[in-house]
């Protein structure tokens, strides 16, 4: 991994200077190894929004913005989202291969046998109002666990990090179905262990205790590929805040509700939301050009939702394939034409040709079509960042044991430029301005 070639940075008016060696990895950019830079020249670099900063060595997910292009730990998007399910999936992110057969029961097992919450916990939800936004329900619940699971909170034992992974991973699917129930009014419905993840995930949402739920295989084959491709995204803002706050040895459910909370902007998973208020606000097709003209005027801090990324310049592959989804599901359904849908279509095409967009290389995310799958899947619109919680956490979990795993592991502590005021002295009250 490191590489024998250097960048070497000289300062001016002065004798100083540094050889920095650059590190390249097994695909993407190389690096330059920056931490000495300090040390040698008295100077910090500076990255607001981190945009072009490696903060770690990682073996998890690859993304190749400019070409679209997504791995889990060298698998390609497409394959996993064709072949594979979100189990294996979660095997793979966590563990680094795909599972062999017993592998793969024995980790199900695994899951699916810690699927539900302590009874006492039912009783947090009773404090929340039923009109709560379920990312704030979820921030609470599943920091809560850290007050449930003393037996699993010493993060440098393998084992306690082992059974922290399955717990968060089996139990954050029950408490979002739970936050949607109790929003709702409706009993809580547990988890059934004779279920695949997402068709537990399918019946705790929507199943009721006076009639039998029956599950619809091209709805559960749905959530189970859009759940692989929300699980990881290398290093994005929520995984970065599980990162952070991992470094301090904060507890894992800690972390993950801090990645929760992370998750929930509309600049991030928030954005699915947000994209089906754009969609209903726009309207109508013919409402598209000024709306985006609204959007290009910058005034209003209008954003064309679902548009656009730090990473990718080009297509997110993961928006193709949930489009092609929407497709099935609603045909599935036997919804003829979502208008939502077809507005979405029209306003990409049209985006897409614009000049605003394509000099900023502006092309749909992850979040423009999901929300419209989930909609049609009959998700209420509060719970799209939710869902994408419940996918991410294996996500967040993964990078979380690989930074704990990792023996050069550090708090994270980035530094700043001061621009504030020069030292002065204190003013009494009566000499003030
Ligand atoms: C996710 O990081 C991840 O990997 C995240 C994620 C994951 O899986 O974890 O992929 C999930 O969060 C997807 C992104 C969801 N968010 C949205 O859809 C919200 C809308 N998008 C924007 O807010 C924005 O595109 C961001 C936040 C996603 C990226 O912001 P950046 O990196 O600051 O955008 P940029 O620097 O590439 O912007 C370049 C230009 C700017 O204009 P100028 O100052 O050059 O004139 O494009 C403009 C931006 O203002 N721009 C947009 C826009 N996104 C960027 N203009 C209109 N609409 C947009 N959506």
């Amino acid at each position: 991994m490191s590489d024998k070639r250097t960048v070497t940075i000289t300062l001016d008016g002065t004798n100083k200077k540094s050889v920095i060696p650059l590190m390249s990895g097994t695909a993407g950019a190389d690096v330059f190894d920056i931490r000495k830079v300090y040390g040698e020249l008295g100077l910090f670099t500076f990255d607001p929004g981190y945009g072009a900063t490696a903060s770690c060595e990682s073996k998890i997910t690859y993304i190749d913005g400019d070409v679209g292009v997504l791995e889990y730990r060298g698998y390609p998007i497409e394959q996993l989202a064709e072949k594979s399910n979100f189990l294996e999936v979660c095997y793979l992110l966590l563990n680094g291969d795909l599972p062999n057969a017993e592998q793969g029961k024995d980790f199900e097992m695994g899951v699916m046998r810690h699927t539900m919450l302590h009874e006492q916990l039912r009783t947090f939800y009773n404090g929340f109002r039923r009109d709560a936004h379920p990312m704030a329900v979820m921030c609470g619940v599943v920091g809560a666990l850290s007050a449930f699971y003393h037996d699993s909170l010493d993060i440098h034992d393998a084992e306690s990090r082992r059974i922290s992974a399955f717990r968060l991973i089996a139990k954050v699917p029950t408490i979002a179905a739970w936050a949607y129930k109790y929003s709702v009014g409706q009993p809580f419905v547990y988890p059934r262990n004779d279920l695949t993840y997402a068709e537990n995930f399918l019946h705790m949402f929507h199943a009721v205790p006076a009639e039998e739920y029956k599950i619809n295989p091209v709805l559960s084959k749905a959530m189970d590929l859009i759940m692989i491709l929300h699980a990881d995204h290398e290093q994005n803002a929520s995984t970065s805040t599980v990162r952070l706050a991992g470094s301090t040895g904060a507890n894992p459910f800690a972390c993950i509700a801090a990645g929760i909370a992370s998750l929930w902007g509309p600049a991030h998973g928030g954005a699915n939301e947000a994209v089906l208020k754009m969609l209903t606000d726009i309207g109508h097709v013919r409402n598209i050009p000024d709306f985006l003209e609204d959007v290009k005027d910058r005034g209003n801090h209008a954003k064309l939702m679902g548009f656009g990324h730090r990473v990718y310049k080009n297509y997110d592959p993961r928006a193709k394939i949930i489009q092609k989804a929407c497709h099935d599901v609603l045909r599935e359904l036997g919804i003829k034409g979502d208008p939502l849908l077809d507005l979405a279509i029209e306003l990409e095409k049209i985006a897409l040709s614009d000049k605003y967009f394509i000099d900023r290389k502006l092309y749909p995310n992850v979040d423009f079509y999901s929300g419209i799958i989930l909609k049609a899947m009959g998700f209420p619109t509060s719970m799209f960042t939710a869902l994408f919680a419940v996918s991410r956490t294996v996500g967040w979990v993964a990078q979380w044991k690989e930074m704990i795993e990792d023996p050069d592991q550090r708090i994270g502590r980035p530094r700043q430029i001061y621009t504030g005021p020069a030292t002065r002295p204190y003013v009494d009250t009566d000499k003030r301005g």
